[in-house]
């Protein structure tokens, strides 16, 4: 089967603690699973022609977790991006992050940081990941951006707009095409509000660690058969 190949595509990576629950195992095994089937995913998401993968790593609510699992977390982040792993060495991507830096070590800024700086000149991608990341957030802080440069006179609330908006959001990004979650959770939990407006969403059963390139084909097929009209009437 030809495959339709969404331009950006973000992935909700759910259900790595319940997969180590499942084989009775602590649930920071279930993350360790999850970084490997990221570091796959990625490297076959952009061979398959896909431009812009985002990923949510870390929401602002997930700081409520226990204090070892949310260490575990930092800690694997750390270490990925230190390796500058999966897609980005392989196929060559531009890594950017989106979220608020507040709360984050010095460590985990700083190999951010240095990650994105080592990839900035990478043309074959662009792999966004979200880290201490919030929709609403986001859409929150662009608004005070935009209303400190009205009051500097700087913009004119007329001006204001659409496709300015994207201007000031963590970063400047197309429109979703394709949004993924797994582990049959059928919510967006405060994901890229703004972005994924016209988004197809597909929800996998699978619980991320074992989230793979069949199942990545599967999202495409999916994604292939479905009629994007964006709010107009299909024309014959
Ligand atoms: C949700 O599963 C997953 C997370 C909160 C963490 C996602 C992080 C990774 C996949 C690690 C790799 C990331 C990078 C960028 C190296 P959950 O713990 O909420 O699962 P549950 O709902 O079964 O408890």
């Amino acid at each position: 089967m030809e495959y339709k190949i969404p331009n950006h595509v973000a992935i909700i990576m759910d259900g790595n603690g319940r997969w180590a629950q499942q084989r009775g195992l602590k649930r920071t095994k279930g993350h360790e699973k999850g970084a490997d089937a990221l570091k796959k995913v990625s490297e076959y998401v952009y061979k398959k022609g896909v431009k812009v993968l985002s990923v949510f790593a870390f929401s602002t609510e997930n700081w409520k977790r226990d204090k070892e699992e949310v260490n575990y977390l930092m800690n694997l982040f750390l270490t990925a991006f230190k390796k500058n792993f999966g897609a980005v060495k392989k196929e060559g991507v531009k890594v950017i992050f989106s979220g608020i830096p507040d709360k984050l070590s010095d460590k985990v800024l700083n190999a951010m940081h240095k990650m994105t700086e080592e990839t900035k000149d990478n043309e074959n991608g662009i792999f966004n990941i979200c880290i201490n990341y919030g929709g609403q957030d986001e859409i929150v802080n662009a608004t005070k951006k935009i209303a400190k440069e009205v009051k500097k006179g700087t913009l004119e609330i007329d001006d204001i707009n659409q496709d300015m908006y994207n201007k000031y959001l963590f970063n400047e990004l197309p429109p979703i095409d394709l949004l993924i979650r797994t582990s049959g959770e059928m919510r967006i939990s405060n994901f890229m509000l703004w972005q994924a407006a016209y988004a197809e969403f597909y929800f996998a059963d699978t619980l991320w660690p074992d989230f793979d390139e069949k199942e990545f084909d599967k999202a495409l097929e999916e994604y292939t058969k479905r009629d994007r009209r964006f709010g107009a009437i299909k024309k014959k």
